[in-house]
C-alpha cells in the first residue's frame, strides 16, 4: 500500500534529482559585451551543467578559433582560456553533450578587468557628480569600457555565484551610468576606467560591487577578521548617510554574497572607497582590518583563478575626504591614517603594490547628497588613475604621490620639515600643530598647539613654535582635523600643484 507519506517522500526525492540536473549556463558574470582578462593572464570561464556531460568552449574572433574541452563535475564546469591579446570582438560558444545544448556570447572583448568596491562614495553614480550632464554625454564615446554591476545582496554563507545582477555586462550609456541615486553605476569606477582607457587604448572591464554605509567587516572573510582579533559578529553602524540612522550589518555578509562569487574571474586589480562607516566602529582596528582585507582578497582571487590573478594584484584606494567642519572627534583623521597602515602614504612596507588618492582637499559643504559625499569625483578618479599608471602599469614618469616629509628638525625658534620632493606651498595658520608635552606623550588633543607656516622653500616648510619650551616639543602633525582646507586650497602640493601632501604625524628631532 502506497501511503501518502511514502508518496510525498517519492515526490521530494524526484524533486531533488531534478534540481541536481543543473540547467546548462554560464555563471552570472559572463555574458554578451563582457570583457575577459587579457594576456599574459588567462581568463577563467565557468558555469553550471549536467554532471558527467562534456562541455566544449569555442572562442572565435577576427583571426582565430580555439576550443577548450572540459567535463561537468558536481554540476559545475570550468575552463581556462589561452592568453589572448587585447581586442575583439570575439564570439564565445559553450556546448554541452548529453542535452545537446549550446550558448553563444557575442561582442566579447579582451582587456583589463578592475573590481570597484566600498561604500556610498563608490556607489555614488555619474548622475550625481558635478558637471554630470557633460560627463554623461561622454559615456557613449567609450564603447570599449564595459560595465557590470552586482546587485545588493547579503548572505550568511559564502556563495559560489552572485544571487542577482544589477547591470549585466553592457556598453556604457548615459541611462546606465546616471540612473537612480547611489544605485546605478559608480562614478569613481567609471571615471577611473575611462581615464585608464585613454592611456592604455585597449578594452577595460569594470566590475562594480559596493554598498552604501557598509563597514569593512562586512566585506571581510571570517579568516581575515580573526587575524585582527575581530569576532564574527553582528555590527551596529551609525549611518553617516541618513542623519542619525543606524544600520545593522553582520560581519562577512558582503564578502559572502558580493565578493566571494567573483573570485574565479581573472582580474587586473581593485579600487576601493570606504572607511566612513568605520570612523566610529572598530576605528582603532582599521590599521589591521583594512590591510588584512587586501591581503585576504589577494590570496583568495589568486587561488580561485588557478593563479591567474596575481597574488599581489594592485589595489588602489581613496583616502577619506571630509565630513564635518570643526570636528576632531568624528574619527576621520584616524581612519585616514589607518588606511595607510599608519605610514601616511601608499604603497608602503606593509601595503605593497597599493596606491592612494588623497581627497582631503576636495571638501564640499554644498553637496546635495550631504557633505560626506563630495560631488567632485573627477579629481579622485584622476588621482587613482595616476596611481594605477605608476603602480599597476609601471609607468616610470608618472608622479602619483603628493609630497611626504622625511624628517622634522627643531631649530632655534622654528621647526624645519623636509619633504621628499619639490613642493608648491603657501604660508598659513592652523594647518600644522605641535605636540608640546613634558612627558613626551601626545595621545591627548590638548597637548597639541596650532602653529603657523612661517616660511617655505624648495623642499621644506618652517613652522613656528610659540608658547612651548624647546625641551617639550615632541612631534608635529599636519591636516589633523576632519575638514582642514578649503577646496583645492591645502597649503602643500606637489610642484605641479596637482597632488596634495597627505595628512601626517611625525616626531621632531634635534638634529
Ligand atoms: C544536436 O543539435 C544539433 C544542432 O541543433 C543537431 O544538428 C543534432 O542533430 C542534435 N543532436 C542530438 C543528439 O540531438
Ligand atoms: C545576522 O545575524 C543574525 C544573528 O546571528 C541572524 O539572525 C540574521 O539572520 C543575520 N542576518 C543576515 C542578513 O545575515
Ligand atoms: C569557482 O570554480 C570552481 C570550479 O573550479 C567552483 O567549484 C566554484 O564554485 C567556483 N566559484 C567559487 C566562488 O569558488
Ligand atoms: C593601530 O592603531 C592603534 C590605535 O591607534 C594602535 O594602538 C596600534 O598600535 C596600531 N597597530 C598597528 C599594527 O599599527
Ligand atoms: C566652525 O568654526 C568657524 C571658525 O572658527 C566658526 O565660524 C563656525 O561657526 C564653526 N562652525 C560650527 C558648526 O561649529
Ligand atoms: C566642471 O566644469 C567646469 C566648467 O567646464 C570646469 O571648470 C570644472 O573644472 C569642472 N569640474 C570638474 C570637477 O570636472
Ligand atoms: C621621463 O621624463 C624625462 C624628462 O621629462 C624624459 O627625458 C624621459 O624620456 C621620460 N622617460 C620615459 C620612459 O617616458
Ligand atoms: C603652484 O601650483 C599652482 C596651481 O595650484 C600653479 O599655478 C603654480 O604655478 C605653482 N607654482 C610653482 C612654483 O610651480
Amino acid at each position: 500500500m502506497l501511503t501518502t507519506v511514502a508518496f510525498s517522500l517519492l515526490l521530494s526525492a524526484l524533486a531533488s534529482v531534478l534540481s541536481a540536473a543543473e540547467v546548462f549556463r554560464f555563471s552570472s558574470y559572463y555574458g554578451n559585451h563582457m570583457v575577459l582578462q587579457k594576456a599574459p593572464a588567462k581568463a577563467v570561464l565557468w558555469g553550471f551543467g549536467q554532471t558527467g556531460a562534456k562541455v566544449v568552449v569555442t572562442l572565435s574572433g577576427p583571426y582565430k578559433v580555439s576550443a577548450h574541452s572540459t567535463t561537468v563535475i558536481n554540476g559545475i564546469w570550468r575552463t581556462t582560456l589561452k592568453p589572448e591579446e587585447a581586442g575583439g570582438p570575439y564570439k564565445l560558444t559553450a556546448s554541452q553533450s548529453i542535452t545537446n545544448s549550446s550558448i553563444t556570447l557575442t561582442d566579447v572583448l579582451f582587456g583589463d578587468i578592475w573590481l570597484c568596491s566600498g561604500q556610498s562614495n563608490m556607489a555614488f553614480t555619474l548622475g550625481q557628480v558635478i558637471n554630470a550632464t557633460e560627463e554623461l554625454a561622454l559615456a557613449s564615446k567609450f564603447p570599449d569600457v564595459r560595465i557590470f554591476q552586482a546587485a545588493l545582496e547579503q548572505s550568511d554563507e559564502e556563495l559560489i555565484d552572485l544571487a542577482r545582477v544589477e547591470v549585466p555586462w553592457s556598453q556604457p550609456t548615459a541611462e546606465l551610468l546616471g540612473g537612480k541615486k547611489f544605485s546605478h553605476f559608480s562614478a569613481v569606477c567609471w571615471l577611473f576606467g575611462r581615464h585608464l582607457y585613454k592611456t592604455l587604448k585597449y578594452p577595460i572591464g569594470l566590475v562594480h560591487s559596493s554598498w552604501g554605509g557598509t563597514p569593512v567587516e562586512a566585506w571581510s572573510s571570517p579568516r581575515a577578521l580573526h587575524k585582527c582579533g575581530l569576532k564574527n559578529s553582528y555590527l551596529l553602524v551609525q549611518s553617516n548617510f541618513l542623519e542619525g540612522a543606524s544600520v545593522q550589518w553582520n560581519s562577512s555578509v558582503l564578502w559572502n554574497a558580493m565578493i566571494h562569487p567573483l573570485l574565479n574571474m581573472t582580474i587586473t586589480g581593485a579600487i576601493w572607497y570606504q572607511g566612513e562607516a568605520n570612523a566610529n566602529y572598530n576605528r582603532d582596528k582599521y590599521n589591521c582590518s583594512f590591510p588584512i582585507m587586501i591581503d585576504d582578497w589577494r590570496m583568495a582571487f589568486h587561488e580561485a583563478s588557478d593563479n591567474q590573478t596575481p597574488l599581489d594584484f594592485p589595489f588602489g584606494f581613496v583616502q577619506l575626504s571630509t565630513y564635518r567642519k570643526n570636528d576632531t572627534q568624528d574619527g576621520f583623521r584616524e581612519i585616514r591614517w589607518h588606511q595607510t597602515a599608519d605610514y601616511g602614504y601608499a604603497p608602503n612596507k606593509r601595503m605593497k603594490n597599493t596606491f592612494m588618492a588623497v581627497a582631503i582637499d576636495v571638501p564640499d559643504d554644498r553637496s546635495p547628497w550631504g557633505s560626506i559625499h563630495p560631488e567632485d569625483k573627477q579629481d579622485v578618479a584622476y588621482r587613482l588613475v595616476l596611481g594605477a599608471r605608476a603602480v599597476a602599469y609601471g609607468e616610470k614618469n608618472v608622479s602619483f604621490q603628493g609630497p611626504f616629509p622625511t624628517h622634522a628638525v627643531l631649530k632655534r625658534d622654528f621647526i624645519c620639515i623636509v619633504f621628499n620632493q619639490r613642493i608648491n606651498a603657501t604660508t598659513g595658520e592652523g594647518f600644522f600643530e605641535i605636540c608640546c608635552s613634558e612627558d613626551k606623550t601626545c595621545e591627548s588633543d590638548d597637548k597639541w598647539l596650532p602653529v603657523d607656516i612661517v616660511k617655505h622653500g624648495f623642499k621644506y616648510v618652517h613652522v613656528s613654535t610659540p608658547k612651548c619650551p624647546a625641551a617639550d616639543i615632541t612631534a608635529v602633525r599636519y591636516l589633523w582635523t576632519d575638514w582642514p582646507c578649503k577646496f583645492k586650497a591645502c597649503p602643500i602640493y606637489s610642484s605641479d600643484g596637482l597632488l596634495p601632501a597627505p595628512p601626517f604625524i611625525l616626531a621632531v628631532t634635534n638634529q
